[in-house]
């Protein structure tokens, strides 16, 4: 094999100043194999670069695709540590058992991440703003048009250096609840990270852009009356101190973030309620001003307040259309955890 072609380390600092959420991807990546007569086999770490695929690759056809997120951070001694790897590990499998793939082990999932940290450590940014976002992938490879699930499976792990994911120091995000489009139903896939799920919201997508909106708010497939999540991060309401998120009904994902958010709100001396909230009584709560602040939260947005909802009800401001204090202190709590700079008191620091 010839030598590695490696960027220099001036080409590297000038593509990581501005990193557009998913446009900057790092030099290498994790590459594992399944098949039914092997298990998991041939790991192996090889430059981040275009690949054949078949093109009757199953996971193309019908969508046997799951994925994760997750960051790793720059702690204050140089290392480095993914937060809650082993949860997102326990999740991917969770997806993948939903799609009828095999489950990839807690041990070669985290293995991966170390592999890859270790290969593109230069790329972990210093910088407070900044993290690497690692995507872990597993698709159905069989070349097969036959309508049953692979028998032969890839795993990928990308990284690429991000920001968050609407920009640092983005203002409130204004959100589109659409009524016309669902995105899960009971017994659906939800719950499980799986690709399709984010190809059926692209249309509810643009038309939130086309609304003058970031993001889309999906409410319940069944009465498309209660909130549920948004399109990649879920969310939470402020009552002043109280805090109210959907509960996990199955049809939303169980969002790491969201679960960390649950905890860190009580020891911050928050009270917290997981209970459905319809748009309607949401326009109330903020017509009344009982209704402070809204947050969303997730890997690639951290959290990030939503000052704005609109639908073809009509549109309502949260609070003053400012970030609120929860949300403030709920980063702060948030990151000083993902960062190293307070005790982990929870072991979601996982050292690469
Ligand atoms: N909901 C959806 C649809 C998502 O894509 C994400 C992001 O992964 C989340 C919620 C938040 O999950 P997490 O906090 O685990 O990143
Ligand atoms: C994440 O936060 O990891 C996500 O998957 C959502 C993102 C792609 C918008």
């Amino acid at each position: 094999m010839p030598a590695e072609k490696r960027i220099s380390d001036a080409e590297l600092a000038a593509r990581v100043v501005r990193p557009a959420f998913g446009e900057v991807l790092t030099e290498h990546m994790v590459s594992v194999q399944w098949s039914a007569e092997q298990g998991w086999h041939q790991a192996e770490i090889v430059p981040y670069a275009p690949m054949l695929i078949d093109p009757a690759m199953v996971g193309l056809h019908y969508g046997q695709v799951v994925f994760e997120g997750l960051k790793a951070y720059r702690q204050p001694d140089g290392s480095v540590a993914a937060f809650r790897a082993v949860d997102h590990a326990r999740r991917f499998q969770r997806s993948a058992t939903r799609l009828a793939m095999p489950e990839p082990p807690v041990e070669l999932f985290l293995d991966a991440l170390a592999e890859l940290v270790a290969a593109d450590r230069r790329w972990v940014p210093e910088d407070d703003t900044k993290s690497l976002y690692l995507r872990p992938i597993l698709y159905a490879t069989d070349p097969s048009l036959a309508l049953r699930p692979g028998t032969r499976y890839r795993l990928l792990v990308l990284a690429m250096v991000t920001e968050t994911f609407f920009g640092e120091g983005a203002p409130p995000v204004s959100v589109w609840a659409s009524t016309r489009y669902a995105r899960a139903a009971r017994g659906g896939t939800g719950e499980a990270k799986c690709a399709g799920n984010y190809a059926g919201g692209f249309v509810a997508q643009v038309e939130a852009v086309e609304h003058g909106c970031r993001q889309v708010v999906w409410l319940d497939a069944a009465e498309h009356t209660w909130v549920e999540e948004m399109g990649g991060m879920n969310i939470f309401f402020g009552y002043g101190d109280h805090l109210v998120t959907p509960p996990l009904s199955g049809t939303l994902l169980p969002g790491i973030t969201r679960s960390s958010v649950l905890t860190l709100a009580t020891e911050l001396g928050m009270t917290v309620e997981e209970r459905m909230l319809s748009l309607a009584q949401w326009r109330a709560d903020c017509a009344s001003h009982a209704m402070t602040e809204a947050f969303a939260c997730g890997t690639a947005a951290v959290i990030t307040p939503v000052g704005h909802v609109a639908a073809e009800s009509g549109e309502f401001r949260i609070g003053d259309g400012r970030p609120g204090p929860a949300a403030a202190r709920l980063r702060t709590a948030l990151v000083g955890v993902q960062r190293g700079r307070v005790p982990d008191r929870h072991g979601w620091r996982h050292e690469l």
